[in-house]
């Protein structure tokens, strides 16, 4: 299957995924996050401020506040397809952008180097066991994640993960995949 019908895939069955059995299973990544070293170790983190049909990090982000992490999110440029992330301390630092993704206030938020992240929670629709994933399609991870020597991890649903998926040149795997079964350390 190709990158396009993957997805498709992969949406079709967060649709398919009834209101209690996705918070039950939110549950259990979350108390595997917060457990995991790599999370506890972690001073500034990376994370996505979640939309429909993606496992909700608002309880991730209102933790690493409670427990003083930094917490930065990305905001994108399209134009020269990159991305850069910034702390934020309230989610009133925050607005809608393109695609009603929500993204830093670029007038009151810092802009946190992507040498001073420690680990990256980075968004994506289907992985494999190696930890290659497939993303929203636009390249932004894959470049970024080549630039600092942070750790990433991705919280997937079970059903995210597949045995077969095209990988690219540029594609770059998560070296630890949290679903509600566990850890699974990959790279
Ligand atoms: N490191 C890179 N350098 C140049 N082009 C890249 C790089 N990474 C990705 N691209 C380009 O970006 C486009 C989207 O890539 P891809 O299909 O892998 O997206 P994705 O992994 O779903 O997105 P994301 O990484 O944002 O989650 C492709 O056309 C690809 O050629
Ligand atoms: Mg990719």
């Amino acid at each position: 299957m190709n990158k396009h019908r993957l997805r498709q895939k992969i949406n079709s069955s967060y649709q398919a995924l009834s209101g209690s059995e996705r918070l039950k299973a939110e549950k259990k990544i979350y108390e595997y996050l917060f457990q995991w070293d790599g999370w506890k170790q972690a001073d500034t983190i990376a994370v996505t401020v979640s939309l429909k049909n993606e496992i909700n990090t608002g309880p991730i982000i209102e933790t690493g506040w409670q427990q003083g992490k930094r917490i930065c999110v990305p905001k994108i440029d399209p134009e020269q397809r990159g991305m850069e992330f910034y702390e934020i301390q309230n989610f009133g630092e925050l607005e809608r952008s393109i695609g009603q993704i929500y993204e830093p206030k670029k007038s009151v938020c810092a802009l946190v180097p992507p040498e001073q992240l420690d680990l990256i929670l980075v968004p994506g629709l289907v992985f494999n066991k190696e930890g290659y994933r497939i993303g929203f399609g636009g390249g932004y991870y894959d470049r970024f994640l080549n630039r600092a020597d942070f750790s990433t991890a991705a919280l997937i649903h079970t059903f995210q993960l597949q045995e077969h998926i095209p990988v690219e040149a540029h594609d770059v795997p998560v070296q630890t995949l949290i679903s509600s079964d566990g850890l699974l350390h990959v790279g």
